[in-house]
Formats: C-alpha cells, structure tokens, sequence
C-alpha cells in the first residue's frame, strides 16, 4: 500500500509477523518513512532489500535476451490467436474509439486483430523493447497507429480512469512476491476506468509451474477475481487448453472483470 494509505489502512497489517516495507525506485525514501510509522505504532516493521524497480530492471533484461534469441512464433506461449481474449472483447461491445490495453502484450497477434475489427486506440505494453520490436515489423504501417509503452505493469502507465479495457495474457501470473502484485493490482485499479473491462489470462492449477524460466503463481478464473480485490466483479470465466509449438498442453485459466 502506498505510504499516504498507512495511517488509514493500519488495521490491515498483521501484528503477529514481520511488515517489510518496499520503495518503487532506487531514490525513494518512502520505506524508511513507513519503518519509523510502524515501529512507533509498535510493529516489526524492515526495509526490503531491493527496490521494485531493481527487480524490474532484471527483469527487462531477461525478456530482452528471450526476443533477442527466440523467433516470436517459437515461444511456449505462442499461439496464433488469442480466440478466447477476442471472443470476450467482441463480447463487451466496445466503440471503436474505447482505450484497450494489451499489457505484457509482448509480440502476440492480439493487436493485429484489434487493428482488423477497427479499434482506433491501442496500446501495447511490454517491459522489453525487443518484444514490442517484433509486433511493430508485422505491423509495418499499421504500427504507427498503435501506442507502444516498453514499460512495467506494476507502475502507473496511464491516467486515472483512461483505459476502457485492460488484457493480460500470461503476465499477472509472473508476480510471485506481494509487494509486486499489489503495485500491479493498484496500477489497474486506477487506470481502469469504472464499467470498464479486464481480461487477465494466467496458468491454471494444473499449469506449469515455471515459464521461461521464471516461476509463476497459477490461479483458477475464481482466484484471479479474488486476488484483485475490491473494485472487480467477475463476470465470466474460462478453462483453455493451450498447445505449445512443439505440443505441450498447458492448463490457462482466464477471467472477465468488470471494474465497480
Ligand atoms: C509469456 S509472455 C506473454 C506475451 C503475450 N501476452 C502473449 O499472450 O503472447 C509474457 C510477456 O510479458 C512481458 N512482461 C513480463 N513481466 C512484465 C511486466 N512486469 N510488465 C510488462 N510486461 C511484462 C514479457 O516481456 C513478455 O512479453
């Protein structure tokens, strides 16, 4: 939680362990603040070690070196098209003119498609740069038309309530530690406009336990709901078998949110 929310959301905190308090840059002094608040208000209460963004830095290095070396349709999460994130997009029946982000859209074919049904404002994010690369040279032209953000989900990328409809294919599921989920959640929460729409798409209870790598959290379409909290009503859920390139199947749980 941010440090302004201290103060208000105190009783949230467990007095029984630990509270480690965490900073989003390398130049922030925040936690510090937060240590000296909860000690006083008599918590064991540490700074974290590494700062958010120390974490993400690594973590762009690793997706840059993945596009660098991999061909976009070679990855386990390739898949041609993303049918069920188009199935409920049509279904939300969006105008041409609604915001929709592909956050962690990598060089998936979702905005192609997007492009094709007439949606005049996209954004793709992605914390690699190679990734975005990629998108852009299937695009050629079309491309221009597309805002491209190399960013970090778990930050604030776009103004409060200016995005009609959040996508997350296979990203959330990456945010192993708290602290990281929760910036995620809160980045959503605000950028999310009330009545607008989020699909987020994560390994299944069954899924992987690792992907490129990186060990992720898998959640059923119900978990999902409940680990974003407050300001989201679910209201639809789906099961999908995902086959790799080389035909691995792979368990994907996916839920549709309305923002309340
Ligand atoms: C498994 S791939 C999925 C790509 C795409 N959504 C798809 O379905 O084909 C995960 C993508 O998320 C990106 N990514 C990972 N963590 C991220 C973060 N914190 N913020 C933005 N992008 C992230 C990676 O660079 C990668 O492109």
């Amino acid at each position: 939680m941010p440090l302004s929310l201290l103060e208000s959301r105190i009783d949230e905190l467990p007095r029984e362990c630990t509270v480690v308090a965490y900073c989003r840059g390398p130049f922030c002094t925040f936690s510090a603040d937060a240590v000296r608040r909860l000690r006083e208000l008599g918590f064991d209460a540490r700074r974290a070690d590494v700062s958010v963004h120390s974490v993400s830095m690594r973590q762009k290095e690793h997706w840059d070196e993945v596009y660098r070396n991999k061909a976009p349709d070679s990855v386990s999460w390739y898949r041609p098209r993303l049918e069920q994130s188009l199935a409920w997009i049509e279904a939300c029946a969006l105008s041409s003119d609604a915001h929709i982000v592909d956050v962690g859209g990598g060089a998936s074919t979702l905005v192609d498609d997007l492009l094709d049904r007439g949606f005049e404002r996209l954004s793709v994010v992605d914390l690699s740069e190679e990734a975005l690369g990629h998108s852009k040279a299937r695009l050629g032209d079309a491309a221009q038309a597309v805002q491209w953000v190399v960013g970090d989900a778990t930050t604030r990328l776009f103004d409060e309530a200016s995005v009609d409809l959040w996508h997350d294919r296979a990203v959330f599921h990456f945010l192993t530690d708290e602290a990281r989920r929760d910036a995620y959640v809160e980045a959503l929460r605000a950028s999310l406009r009330p009545g607008g729409f989020a699909i987020i798409a994560t390994f299944g209870p069954t899924g992987p336990e690792r992907c490129s790598g990186l060990p992720v959290t898998r959640y059923a379409s119900a978990e999902i709901a409940a680990v974003l909290g407050r300001g989201f009503e679910l209201i639809d859920q789906a099961d999908d078998e995902h086959v790799t390139p080389w035909g691995a199947p792979q368990d994907f749980a996916y839920a549709l949110l309305r923002r309340v």
